[in-house]
């Protein structure tokens, strides 16, 4: 059986919900079963082996969905191998570069494996009245930001890691030692 990896990140606008489908795609697509699903409906990790939790950034911080999602079940995503990601930066180079300020403590508190910033996208659009105000006064650009090649290579790095991890164990796929002659 393969490993089953959960991949939850909060998203206002869909933008890192998109992110995190692409992660799972690429998991997937490495032969493990990876399942997507919104921070919100998250309520225990049962049946899951490890994590990639991820928010877009607002104004410095993560999403509260993903963030209540971390210390909600940070107990049981510290005995897992667990990766966190945020989205945000725009513009060409990304800006801001700093990390958003409360994943430092998350990472911590998680023993997350890594932590990786993904650009991300704006579209005037579809941003709220308050939004727009914000992101014209400080001249935040407008576009699709988010380096697909990136997140994908990342996504295996991650897979490359559980995979091998599963290859450790002799007794994770036999279920009962291993055997000779079989493979
Ligand atoms: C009001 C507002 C504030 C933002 N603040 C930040 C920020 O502090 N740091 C950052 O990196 N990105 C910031 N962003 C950019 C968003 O994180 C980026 O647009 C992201 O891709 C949105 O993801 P979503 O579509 O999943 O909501 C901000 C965007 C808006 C509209």
């Amino acid at each position: 059986m393969s490993m089953r990896v959960l991949v939850s990140a909060a998203s206002r606008h869909g933008s890192t919900a998109e992110v995190a489908t692409e992660i799972a795609s690429v998991l997937a697509g490495a032969g493990l079963d990876a399942g997507v699903a919104s921070p919100d409906d998250v309520h225990s990790l049962d049946g899951w082996d490890a994590a990639v939790i991820g928010s877009a950034i607002y104004v410095g911080h993560w999403l509260a969905p993903a963030r209540d999602l971390v210390e909600r079940l940070a107990p049981e995503l510290a005995v897992r191998p667990v990766w966190l990601f945020s989205s945000g930066p725009v513009g060409d180079p990304p800006a801001p570069d700093e990390e958003p300020e409360d994943v430092v403590a998350l990472v911590e508190l998680v023993h997350a494996r890594g932590h990786q910033v993904f650009a991300g996208r704006i579209d005037r659009k579809e941003l709220g009245l308050g939004e727009k105000v914000i992101t014209a006064a400080l001249r935040v650009p407008e576009g699709d930001f988010r380096p697909w090649t990136d997140v994908r290579t990342w996504a295996e790095g991650i897979a490359r890691d559980l995979v091998s991890a599963q290859g450790a164990d002799p007794g994770a796929e036999a279920g009962e030692g291993p055997q000779e002659g079989t493979s």
